[in-house]
């Protein structure tokens, strides 16, 4: 069974996104319709940095629900295209933009991005992935793919929530990764990658603290809703989300695994 499958599948359900949407903005505040560890505030700090103009056209991979791209394009105007490789989340993704009427200017793709992207070279002025690398052990091909269908000067902004920093035990690794199958990172890794791909390592972002803030945000959300959930979803289900939760809090209070966010340029050759 494909657990990484399932776990987006039901997140992008009817019945998930209802969920999600009763515990979302308990958990990030101000909620967009994210599934990941990224607030609000992080989000506008990650658009800053690519600096998307009105004609710039960025790619979003691990678009899900649509709601990342979405934002992204109707505060800046950029023209946005998403890539995912669930089907559920892909069908929410394009309603989504259609309900705002944006459809020309943010369109979804069905794609695997552990395979070549099916973009030309130099198509984009940005290419944001929100922790969506660490379910793509294949990184080192996702990053010069990254490189590849990106503009020279162009940007590439990711985060890693899954950078190891301390000692993690084979049991802890399995709870923290019920939800899907998943790609730990040694620390330095990702850079030394980046640069292996041609591009030039602007910034790292230790962003470990949002995990802090939204895991504890998750457990007291998931209480007020247990019913709601277990009724819904099951137990096993509600048992794996508290779980996985509660690890991603240890590990990160304890700086033992962190969330860092990487700023990329593709370097201009000569
Ligand atoms: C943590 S969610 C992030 C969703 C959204 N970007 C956000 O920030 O809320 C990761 C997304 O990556 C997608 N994904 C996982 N593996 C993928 C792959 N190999 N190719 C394309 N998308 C993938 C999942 O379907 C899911 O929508």
């Amino acid at each position: 069974m494909n657990f990484q499958l399932d776990a987006y599948d039901i997140a992008y359900s009817d019945l998930g996104q209802e969920i999600l949407h009763k515990v979302g903005q308990d958990i990030y505040g101000e909620y967009v319709g994210q599934l990941s560890w990224m607030t609000i505030e992080e989000y506008r700090r990650f658009i800053a940095r690519l600096a998307p103009t009105p004609e710039s056209h960025v790619l979003e991979i691990g678009s899900g629900n649509g709601a990342a791209a979405v934002y992204l394009s109707t505060t800046t105007k950029a023209r946005v295209t998403g890539l995912d490789n669930n089907e559920s989340g892909l069908r929410l993704a394009t309603a989504l933009a259609k309900s705002k009427g944006l459809e020309g200017r943010v369109d979804f793709r069905f794609g695997d991005a552990a395979r070549p992207l099916p973009f030309k070279d130099n198509s984009f002025d940005a290419v944001f992935a929100n922790d969506t690398f660490s379910l793509i052990p294949e990184r080192p091909t996702l990053l010069r793919e990254c490189h590849r269908v990106l503009r020279p000067n162009g940007r590439l902004l990711f985060t890693d929530p899954m950078v190891l920093v301390g000692l993690v035990t084979s049991e802890e690794i399995a709870v923290r990764t019920w939800a899907g199958a998943s790609c730990l990172t040694p620390v330095g890794e990702n850079e030394r990658m980046l640069e292996a791909s041609g591009f030039e390592v602007v910034s790292c972002e230790d962003l470990t603290e949002s995990v802090v803030l939204v895991a504890r945000r998750q457990a007291s959300a998931f209480e007020k809703y247990r019913d709601d959930i277990v009724n819904n979803l099951g137990q096993e289900a509600y048992d794996g989300l508290t779980s996985s939760t509660g690890m991603a809090q240890t590990l990160a209070d304890q700086k033992r695994m962190i969330r860092v966010a990487y700023l990329a340029r593709k370097a201009v050759t000569r």
